[in-house]
């Protein structure tokens, strides 16, 4: 037996026991006469002690050629701590030892194993599982198994039942790239990873399984960015026989269950808001509604007062930051610097400060009176030292770039408590938006996603207005899911199909199998997908789904611990029917033969 208790669970009634414990050396106080090591397991850290006047010399020896993160068992005896630390739940006792056996020696590490490291983030993804030892990322990974838990249950309680999706499949267009596997038995051929399980789970309302989720792994060939992971993980959820009202329901309910059983938190209903009214008062189909900053139009108080800049641009709009009067110069030539930044691209920021003695005074003073300004303020709702800053430009641009702005001076100004959970519907998103790339409409959501009835009309004569039954759950200015009402039936499908730019036998190559189970009795059916890390991120107070990842990969893709992706040696290439192309310097392509 390596243990009769964990390093978490011993304390004062346990005072008088025999006991024997297992795990890591944390830490390590030798004062020659007497040893102190911390010992840790997953559980938490029990302190040994080895004493001259107690302990044989062999044993003293012993304990003294130990290192940190050599692996052990001792036995020993449960006694009171001369100076205790009421910190930790073992703080009042010790343990004796009275025998010690190496388990396993350990090189030093290579960054400390402390709450604190001095280990940089390359060194740590590197040696991710030393990393995993620290309580940071360690009760990280236990917070997603417990959020994990309650969905399970939750769902289970629901009547859904979790079936599991292929990873082996077809392309799915779910705008993403796919990240591919060649086929050995068939010659030319890929599967593709899922980007989702969407059309499996339409296929098992076909199938009648009526409620259906997975916590499933997707994968999706993009760019990086702290909330986005190639691999990441979904609750994917589908119903059938149910309309819009219905799943935001269930869904509501899941996301409420889990803010009060994780978190504590009781939220009211979900608050709700169209797509159109996100973009128009917050620039973002993702607000965070967590603090106020609401958008004004300002074109009927702001042009033609003489001042160019803003009269030849479609929209003027603005914001009042609280409390931001008392900037000082140079405090706003950072801001109007970091909305010129690329990542922004914003021309200029024009300011004005309502201050505290009622007296507004702006850096457009020569074009606007302050009883110009006073309709500003009345129109951003600013009050007495706010600062009112407003952008210009074309419309959907500068709305991205105020928005950008406001969750700049959001985190700025800590108006975004990781402790304060605004969760939010967007509805009545577009069915399709238009991509100026490939100069036609793409699916906003993906193709299945039904129009709404009242704009179907419409689909001829203006396509980009048409309204889609779609949706996505937003918490605290993250989309943490979304979903929609599918398309049921084999024509609609086809026209979407068409509308797409898909010719029908494109059409039929790559969803024939959705079309055809559509002519056995599909039932009307919708769903949604929750992001698991981001959820269980923001949760847990953070945006960075990364650390919520046990193994994550880094900004290029990369997994630096196991060195992937690599490359595949010349035998195992020919017999996946591949060819690298080394014709040119450098040149690493792979070529299908
Ligand atoms: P969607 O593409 O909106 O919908 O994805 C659902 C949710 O998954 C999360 N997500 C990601 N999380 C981490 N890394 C990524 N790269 C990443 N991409 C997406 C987001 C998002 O809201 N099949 C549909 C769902 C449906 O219609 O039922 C789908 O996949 O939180």
């Amino acid at each position: 037996m390596y243990r009769s208790h964990t390093c978490g669970e011993l304390n004062a009634a346990s005072i008088g026991q025999e006991v024997k414990l297992s795990g890591w050396v944390q830490k390590i106080r030798d004062k020659g006469f007497m040893v102190w090591v911390d010992l840790r397991d997953r559980y938490g850290i029990t302190q040994l002690i080895f004493d001259e006047e107690r302990s044989s010399t062999e044993l003293m020896e012993k304990a003294q050629k130990l290192g940190r993160e050599f692996v052990i068992q001792v036995s020993g005896k449960v006694i009171e701590r001369e100076s205790k630390n009421t910190n930790i739940p073992t703080g009042e006792i010790e343990v004796l030892v009275t025998e010690v056996t190496i388990l396993n020696t350990s090189l030093t590490p290579p960054f400390t194993i402390e709450d604190e490291t001095d280990g940089g983030e390359d060194l740590r993804m590197k040696y991710r599982y030393l990393d995993i030892r620290r309580n940071p990322v360690k009760n990280k990974l236990k917070f997603r198994h417990k959020v994990g838990m309650e969905v399970r249950n939750y769902l289970s309680n629901q009547d859904f039942i979790e079936v599991e999706t292929p990873y082996l499949i077809k392309s799915t267009p779910e705008g993403a790239r796919d990240f591919v596997v060649p086929s050995r038995m068939n010659e030319g051929q890929f599967y593709a990873l899922p980007q989702s399980p969407q059309t499996f789970k339409q296929l098992l309302m076909v199938g009648g399984m009526d409620k259906y989720f997975q916590i499933v792994k997707c994968f999706r060939d993009e760019d990086l960015r702290a909330d986005r992971q190639p691999e990441f993980t979904q609750i994917d959820c589908e119903m059938a026989f149910v309309e819009q009202e219905d799943i935001l329901n269930i869904f509501e309910g899941l996301t409420r269950h889990l803010l009060k059983e994780i978190n504590g938190v009781e939220v009211a209903d979900f608050p709700r808001m169209t797509y159109a009214e996100a973009m128009k008062k917050y620039g973002n189909d993702k607000p965070d509604i967590r603090f106020g900053m609401e958008f004004a139009e300002l074109n009927d108080l702001a042009k033609n007062k003489g001042f160019n800049v803003f009269d030849q641009q479609e929209l003027v709009v603005g914001i009042a930051v609280p409390g931001a009067a008392s900037f000082t110069r140079k405090e706003i030539d950072k801001l109007i610097s970091w909305v010129k930044r690329p990542q922004v691209g914003a021309n200029g920021l024009v300011w004005a400060k309502y201050n505290e003695d009622g007296t507004l005074k702006s850096s457009v003073d020569k074009f606007y009176s302050e009883e110009d300004l006073k309709t500003w303020a009345e129109a951003t709702s600013a009050k007495p030292g706010d600062l009112i800053l407003v952008m210009a430009g074309d419309a959907n641009k500068t709305r991205t770039q105020l928005s950008a702005l406001r969750m700049h001076l959001g985190n700025e100004l800590g108006l975004r408590k990781a402790d304060e959970f605004a969760p939010l519907w967007v509805v009545d998103f577009p069915l399709l938006e238009w991509d100026e790339d490939t100069q036609r409409f793409h699916a906003m959501h993906h193709p299945f996603t039904s129009p709404k009835k009242e704009d179907f009309a419409l689909l001829e004569s203006k396509p980009g207005e048409v309204r889609a039954n779609a949706y996505d759950l937003v918490l605290n200015g993250n989309e943490i899911g979304g979903g929609s009402i599918r398309i049921h039936d084999k024509e609609t499908q086809s026209k979407m199909f068409d509308y797409l730019g898909f010719t029908p036998e494109e059409a039929k190559a790559q969803f024939g199998f959705l079309m055809d189970a559509f002519q056995y009795g599909a039932p009307p059916h919708g769903g949604l997908a929750f992001g698991f890390d981001r959820l269980v991120a923001i949760l847990g107070g953070q945006e960075s789904i990364r650390d919520f990842i046990a193994f994550p990969k880094n900004n290029n893709g990369r997994d630096v611990m196991i060195d992937a992706p690599a490359k595949l040696d010349e035998a195992q290439l020919k017999e996946l029917h591949l060819q690298i192309d080394n014709q040119k310097e450098g040149s690493k392509d792979i070529h299908e033969k």
